[in-house]
């Protein structure tokens, strides 16, 4: 658990050093945690990449994307110079092994200066199918023994399948402990996501109602307006399935479901989760035909300019099968849930952006108002907004004010910015944080993406097989296909987005 702590000393080294990710996230987060006071008192940042850059070059093109991208705003010349003053660029070419002496002199220097307990960091924020030959030239290079002080990052995709998965897994596993391995789910690190465990299991008034006896349903939707952009290469290969709910949504769904755990110790959080997974009913061919949609948009208008269809994006086939949308309702089978739907729902260029947790309560047993009195009657909802609204209503009925009796929808709401001064964390500097204190909590572990993929694997395969007869079949700026609102409407539900107006 995290408070201000002094850290020991730290050496990040970033592969992709020059790469988009670095630019965007990583390293306006290490500069925010810098000017906050969270970063060691010694620490050093070596980028690497194959683009050539003197440390000069590097720092002003890093100073250049913090200025772009950091939430504080544009640097403060001395407060970047001093957090630069250990930053080094390091030419470094996998397909030339022998260019990590020159890195791993430049870890060494900093480590005999710094002395016993400096720990190493490595950020694979690289694509996919550079992560195994980084981490054999890590082991090769001797740059990885310190079992205690020196970790790996490792961004998503974490493996294409469940197959590549298991591969990358054993790989690492004989390179690292798996407490040297921290394997990035952004979405855990985001300040409403962590929020969670606290809603859940710091208050005593949930808890009693987290199962199947009051809860009817629940929803996860975390849906875009932007479409693929020039990530259309990348996109191909993945669709909405693997890029968003085999980790991101089905993280959410496991902090939904979770049994309580008896501490905050990682292992013990997510081996909770991982129950979650396990207990997932597994897809037979009938539930993929019925508890499944996938969407692919169209060219639309957003905003009063028009934009392209998938398959007219960068980089896309103009045949493409890939979804960018994709809908579908899971089973927890388990003493909790059973029976209750999980709907999880994600996809492109839909009509807003926002990631919503809902969770519908039953019914009252009885109802003692006339029907002229609850004409606007709904159920209770717990509505957790992730982004970019930041909130958790409890909708309750209430009756509204004046001489006849009608009850009405309110919303008791929790607001983050009605509530705090200030900017939240982005999610990077938390994740980079937990990093540096050797803190997994917010990490896979290897078991719970495997028990991910084991479960999309199913559909996976179907809908690679089967290819979808009417893609593309939503427009852009829409909700997504009409079987996505068939698909929850057979159950007597819809779909619930915001602004939550009374009777949505
Ligand atoms: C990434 C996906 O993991 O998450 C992207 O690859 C997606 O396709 C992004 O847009 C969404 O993250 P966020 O934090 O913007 O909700």
């Amino acid at each position: 658990m995290k408070t201000k702590t002094a850290l020991n000393p730290t050496i990040f080294v970033i592969f992709g050093g020059t790469g988009d990710l670095n630019k965007r996230k990583l390293a306006p987060a290490l500069y925010n945690l810098f000017i906050e006071g969270y970063m060691p008192d010694k620490f050093a940042v070596i980028g690497t990449g194959r683009t050539e850059f003197t440390d000069d070059s590097y720092k002003v093109a890093l100073e250049d994307a913090v200025n772009q991208f950091s939430r504080s705003g544009k640097v403060k010349k001395d407060k970047w110079d001093n957090f630069a003053s250990t930053m080094h660029y390091c030419p470094t070419d996998f397909a030339q092994p022998k260019t990590f002496e020159n890195l791993k002199a430049a870890v060494e220097k900093y480590q005999k200066e710094y002395g016993s307990g400096t720990q190493v960091i490595f950020y694979l924020a690289v694509a996919p199918n550079f992560f195994p030959i980084i981490a054999e030239c890590l082991q090769k290079y001797k740059l990885t023994q310190d079992e205690d002080n020196s970790r790996i990052v490792i961004e998503k995709p974490f493996g294409h399948d469940l197959e590549s998965a298991k591969e990358l897994n054993t790989l690492l596993s004989t390179i690292f402990t798996e407490k040297q391995i921290y394997r990035i789910d952004h979405y855990l690190g985001k300040e409403t996501v962590q929020n969670m465990m606290a809603f859940r299991f710091a208050n005593a008034l949930f808890e009693p109602l987290w199962n199947r006896s009051y809860i009817d349903h629940v929803q996860i939707s975390v849906t875009e307006q932007l479409g693929v952009g020039d990530r259309g290469g990348y996109y191909e290969g993945s669709g909405a399935l693997r890029d968003m709910i085999q980790n991101h949504l089905l993280q959410l769904l496991c902090l939904v479901g979770m049994e309580a755990p008896i501490n905050f110790d990682a292992d013990e959080i997510r081996n909770r989760k991982v129950e979650v997974l396990r207990a997932m009913r597994p897809f037979s061919a009938e539930d993929i035909r019925f508890h499944t949609v996938r969407g692919q948009y169209s060219k639309g208008w957003v905003e009063g300019k028009e934009v392209p269809g998938y398959r007219q994006e960068k980089g896309v086939d103009a045949h493409s099968n890939t979804e960018t949308f994709a809908a579908v309702k899971f089973h927890i089978d388990n003493w909790r849930w059973q029976g209750i739907p999980f709907y999880l729902r994600t996809g492109k260029r839909l009509n807003q952006t926002s990631s919503l947790i809902t969770i519908q309560f039953r019914d009252v047993p009885h109802q003692i108002f006339s029907s002229g009195v609850t004409e606007n009657w709904q159920q209770n909802r717990l509505v957790i907004s992730i982004q970019p609204e930041m909130s958790i209503r409890m909708q309750v009925q209430a009756k509204r004010p004046g001489l006849d009796m009608v009850l009405n929808p309110v919303d008791m709401v929790f607001d983050y910015k009605g509530t705090y001064e200030g900017d939240t964390p982005e999610a990077y500097e938390t994740l980079l944080l937990d990093a540096m204190m050797g803190d997994q909590t917010l990490f896979m572990r290897g078991d719970q993406v495997e028990a991910a993929w084991e479960l999309v694997m199913p559909i996976l395969n179907t809908w690679e097989s089967k290819k979808s007869i009417n893609f593309p079949n939503y427009p852009a700026d829409s909700w997504g296909p009409e079987e996505a609102e068939a698909l929850i409407a057979r159950d007597g539900f819809h779909w619930f987005n915001l602004p939550l107006k009374n009777k949505d």
